[in-house]
């Protein structure tokens, strides 16, 4: 990583901490060409917990390059993947800038890119970054913690009309007038700073039952989240950014825990692997696309009743695969 972390205490007291089960494991790893000498990045490394499986496939003679826009996250990975050594680069980075990030390493071709999308349980389960409805924290939800935006700004400076549109668009959530309405009566009186006090009034505004308040609440955080961090922006342009660096019978994998993440997904492999764009009245290709990429598996890969038992948060998660023509 640039600028080292030394293995003190306090990465010890992170990890500790960091109880983060890797999702869909033995499903990624069943399905991605992981040998001695294969070099994968990981656009989402987190603690490190598929990291570490991938790096004991391909080292020695590999290398494992790993991602993380979150610092906090990257020093439990720089602990997690020590043993490595050298074999793994781990950047704080975000994957919007892999070109970028691939040149300056002078990496040519790779076996392997891997998205790991959402939240960890090192940020949910951590009352500070904000991002549970359940702990009162401040209102920030950044994965990258030099971003400007927080929660905070979305909430009291956005118009009503800007969160209408987030609520509807990155929430699909159905009552996104009255709750935005409520989100600015209450605003006008003093700004909402934190987690539990937006929850409060979201509540307010929805009413219903415990449990469609919680369905309420998860979807509004869920919009929030996803706006602070430009979630879907940034992956949609990653991802065919992604699929260029692939050497040919390379995969993608990407793993994704709603259906906005999993339509961006399904959408990208879609285009990448239609070639001819031109539409059906022209009688000949004029637009030479070709494509690139096949989708492995048609039917996207879901966990197992027993991986959801042992890991409730693993019960949304979905997996496509892609390889490179
Ligand atoms: C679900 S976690 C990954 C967990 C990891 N696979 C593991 O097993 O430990 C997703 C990670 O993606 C990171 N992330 C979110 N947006 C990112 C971006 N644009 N670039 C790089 N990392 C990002 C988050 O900070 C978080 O640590």
């Amino acid at each position: 990583m640039r600028g080292h972390f030394p293995l003190n205490f306090f990465n010890r007291t992170l990890r500790k901490k960091y109880r983060h089960q890797p999702v869909l494991l033995a499903e990624v790893l069943d399905n991605l060409p992981l040998n001695k000498g294969s070099i994968v990045v990981d656009c989402t490394v987190g603690g490190g917990g598929h990291a570490s499986e991938f790096a004991k496939k391909i080292t020695p003679g590999g290398l494992l390059i790993g991602l993380d826009v979150d610092i906090e996250a990257l020093k439990v990975a720089e602990e997690t993947l020590a043993r490595f050594g050298q074999q793994v680069v781990l950047l704080n980075e975000s994957y919007k800038n892999l070109d970028k990030v691939l040149v300056e390493l002078g990496v040519g071709q790779v076996d392997v890119v891997f998205f790991d999308l959402g939240l960890s349980s090192l940020q949910l389960d951590c009352s500070e970054r904000g991002f549970s409805y359940m702990r009162e924290g401040p209102l920030d939800m950044r994965f990258d913690r030099r971003s400007n935006l927080t929660a905070y700004g979305v909430v009291n400076t956005y118009s009503e009309r800007e969160l209408i549109k987030i609520f509807r668009e990155y929430g699909e959530e159905k009552k996104a007038k009255v709750i935005a309405r409520e989100i600015v009566k209450q605003r006008e009186r003093r700004p909402l700073t934190t987690t539990l006090e937006l929850a409060k009034v979201i509540k307010k505004a929805v009413g219903g039952s415990p449990k469609e308040k919680v369905s309420t609440l998860a979807r509004c955080f869920q919009a929030i989240r996803i706006e602070v961090n430009q979630e879907l922006k940034n992956l949609k342009e990653a991802l065919k950014k992604a699929v260029n660096w692939l050497r040919s019978g390379g995969r993608i994998a990407v793993i994704s825990y709603h259906s906005l993440e999993d339509r961006a997904a399904k959408e990208a492999f879609r285009e990448l692997s239609r070639g001819c764009i031109c539409p059906p009245e022209i009688p000949y290709c004029r637009c030479g696309n070709l494509p690139i990429l096949k989708q492995v598996n048609k039917r996207v890969i879901r966990p197992s009743r027993e991986e959801v038992e042992a890991n409730p948060r693993a019960r949304s998660a979905r997996l496509r695969i892609g390889e490179k023509i």
